[in-house]
Parts: structure tokens; C-alpha cells; sequence
């Protein structure tokens, strides 16, 4: 199983969750940042794990640009599983969160969801993440690897 963990990251915490969620994978997880791999690329890969930081509600719009980019046809049929990293704060609940709308993205170009959308913690916006944040990551990263050993 070829298993690509995209991200996207401003401060690095995006970054330490999406390394954490590929060590679950071992040999099989590639963990590359988001302007470091063509959009046509991931068809080549079993499953993929995406994640953004949310702005605004939003993944980054070097993200949003990214999901547009992937072709159709590299998707359709594809199992993947979205990430974010968000605030604590309350106003952040108002605006909704980077992992749904990346789901939402990826199922309407024809991507299969192994996993619902998850949440990770900062405390503030540059960070740092909030205590054990790091080792949920690595337990969720598993778990997808166990889902998805049943499919592949
Ligand atoms: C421009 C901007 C907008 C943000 N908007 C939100 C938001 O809508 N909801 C939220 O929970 N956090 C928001 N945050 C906090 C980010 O989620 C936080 O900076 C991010 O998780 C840190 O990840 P990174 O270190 O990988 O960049 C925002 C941060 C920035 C810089």
C-alpha cells in the first residue's frame, strides 16, 4: 500500500501532525508539503491523507488551489481520509472547519473517505499544539492503516 500524507503548513504544526500520521505507515507513508508535489502525481498512490491549517473555515489557499488542480480522473474511486489543525477558540466554531471542506472537495471529484474528517489542536494560532495532540495524530494514522489493510 503507497500512501501519500499531503500538507500544508504557516507555523510547522501542520507539518508535525502530518509527519506523526505517516510514521502509523512506516516504509509505505511519503510525507510531502503541498508546493512540493505536482497535483497530477497522486494518482500513483493507494490512499491518500490530506491536511490544512484552517483559515477562515477554509483550508489555505495554496490548498484550495491544489484540490482544484488534481485531475478527476486521478481521484475517482480513490481512499482517502482529511485533516486540519484549528483553534480552540470559540469564534472558530462560527466558521467551520479546513477537514470538512477538503472531504467535501475530494468526495465530489469521485474520492472514497476511509475516515471521517478529524481535528487537531493549536493552543494559539502559531501554536504550539495543545498536549497530546502528537500522539492522537500517530493513534488516528493507525487506525486509517487498519481500515485501509482490510481494502488493500
Ligand atoms: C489567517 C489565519 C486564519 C485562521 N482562521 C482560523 C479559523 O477560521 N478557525 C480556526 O480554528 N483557526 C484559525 N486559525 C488558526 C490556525 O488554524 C492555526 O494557525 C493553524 O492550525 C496552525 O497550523 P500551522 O502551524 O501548520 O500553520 C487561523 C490562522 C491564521 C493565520
Amino acid at each position: 500500500m503507497k500512501v501519500l500524507v499531503v500538507y500544508d503548513s504557516l507555523f510547522g504544526n501542520t507539518q508535525k501532525v502530518a509527519s506523526a500520521i505517516s510514521q502509523a505507515f512506516g516504509e509505505e507513508g511519503i510525507v510531502s508539503k503541498i508546493t512540493e508535489i505536482d497535483p497530477s502525481k497522486i494518482g500513483e498512490f493507494d490512499l491518500l491523507i490530506f491536511g490544512s491549517p484552517t483559515h477562515g473555515g477554509w483550508p489555505t489557499p495554496a490548498f484550495q488551489k491544489f484540490l482544484k488542480e488534481i485531475p478527476s480522473e486521478s481521484l475517482k474511486g480513490k481512499s482517502f481520509a482529511a485533516f486540519d489543525t484549528r483553534a480552540t477558540a470559540f469564534i472558530a466554531r462560527v466558521f467551520g472547519y479546513a477537514a470538512k471542506r477538503i472531504a467535501d472537495i475530494l468526495i465530489s471529484k469521485g474520492g472514497i473517505p476511509v475516515f471521517p474528517p478529524e481535528g487537531f489542536l493549536v493552543k494559539a494560532s502559531k501554536g504550539p499544539l495543545k498536549e497530546g495532540e502528537i500522539e492522537r495524530a500517530l493513534e488516528w494514522g493507525k487506525r486509517i492503516r487498519e481500515v485501509s489493510a482490510k481494502i488493500f
